[in-house]
């Protein structure tokens, strides 16, 4: 992604996105304008905080500054209800792949984080080697789906103690063996060569929510971000809660990749607890969610 192009983009696409939602809502009746403020590129942040701030100045309504995390985190409640605490949230998108006990609103611990590429990021890169467009992680998923894991090994990353995860070893895996394919093969050896891939990295984020799983006690456990959407992932969370006795819940496709009703759905759950950021009009780039309040804490496990 080129972020010049992205924070273009945003620019053009966002006076005529405010006048379609405006066709459906007064602007008199809305109370609160919330916009992503962190994190992420700054030229895209930029354009919707100060959008945003704009429409909450002359309209004198607030205007809340959201966490792009954060807001994933609780999007798995906008069309399930109130998740029982405390939940296991796992959130797998391009930028960010991360296991966060949640003990309630503004108290998180984060369990485990990648330490090199996201899972989307790492479909991403393997879409790009096969030829896909980006974002390639629903084209590698379908791909997948249609092939057999078993024929090429790929080894599950990071299958030992602790919750942190590794993706960019598998990727370079990935690559090695698909440069033994020869063009006769490629259409049969493509897919299963993704199945494994998918299986591989799959099993490593069940790998590492197991060992969750047994050092904390939880009442329900979610997903959510773009990677959530993935079919065989979904397919072993819901495996995995059902063997643990516990509700998993995911957002649907639409709301587990990036959108702006887990933006609003998040400040109004902040304005409910009373939770108001001293200095939530600011753009933060990089943002760890650890900062969030004084309550929140980052610890290490294994
Ligand atoms: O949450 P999101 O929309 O944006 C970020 O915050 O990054 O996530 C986008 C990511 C992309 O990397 C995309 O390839 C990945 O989610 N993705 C998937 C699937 N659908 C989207 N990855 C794996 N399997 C999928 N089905
Ligand atoms: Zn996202």
């Amino acid at each position: 992604m080129v972020p010049e192009l992205a924070g273009r983009s945003h620019l053009e696409q966002i006076t005529s996105l405010t006048r379609n939602i405006l066709s459906e809502v007064a602007l008199d009746s809305i109370d609160l304008i919330a916009a992503t403020s962190g994190p992420g590129l700054v030229g895209s942040l930029l354009v919707g905080v100060q959008y945003a701030r704009g429409i909450s100045f002359a309209q004198e309504v607030p205007f809340r500054g959201i966490h792009h995390i954060e807001a994933h985190i609780w999007s798995a409640e906008i069309e399930s209800g109130e998740l029982p605490l405390p939940h296991l949230a796992l959130v797998v998108s391009g930028g960010h792949t991360l296991l966060v006990l949640v003990r309630g609103i503004r108290d998180y611990r984060i369990l485990g984080e990648t330490q090199d590429d996201a899972m989307g990021e790492a479909y991403d890169k393997a879409g790009k080697l096969m030829g896909f467009g980006y974002p390639a992680g629903a084209a590698v998923d379908k791909s997948a789906s249609q092939g057999t894991a078993g024929r090429f090994a790929l080894t599950v990353p990071m299958r030992g103690e602790g919750s942190d995860f590794s993706f960019s070893g598998l990727k370079t895996a990935l690559l090695y063996k698909f440069r033994t394919i020869d063009a006769a093969q490629s259409e049969t050896a493509i897919p299963d060569l993704l199945a494994s891939f998918q299986y591989a990295a799959v099993e490593s984020v069940i790998h590492k929510i197991e060992n969750c799983l047994r050092e904390h006690s939880v009442c329900a456990m979610t997903a959510s971000g773009g990677a959530a959407a993935n079919s065989l992932l979904n397919f072993r969370l819901n495996e995995t809660a059902n063997a643990h006795g516990i509700p998993f819940r995911s957002p649907t496709l639409k709301l587990c990749s990036d959108n702006a009703a887990m933006i609003g759905y998040l400040a109004c759950k902040l304005e409910s607890a009373g939770i108001i950021d001293e200095i939530s009009h600011v753009v933060r780039p990089r943002w760890p969610i650890s900062q969030l309040t004084a309550r929140t804490s980052r610890i290490t496990t294994g």
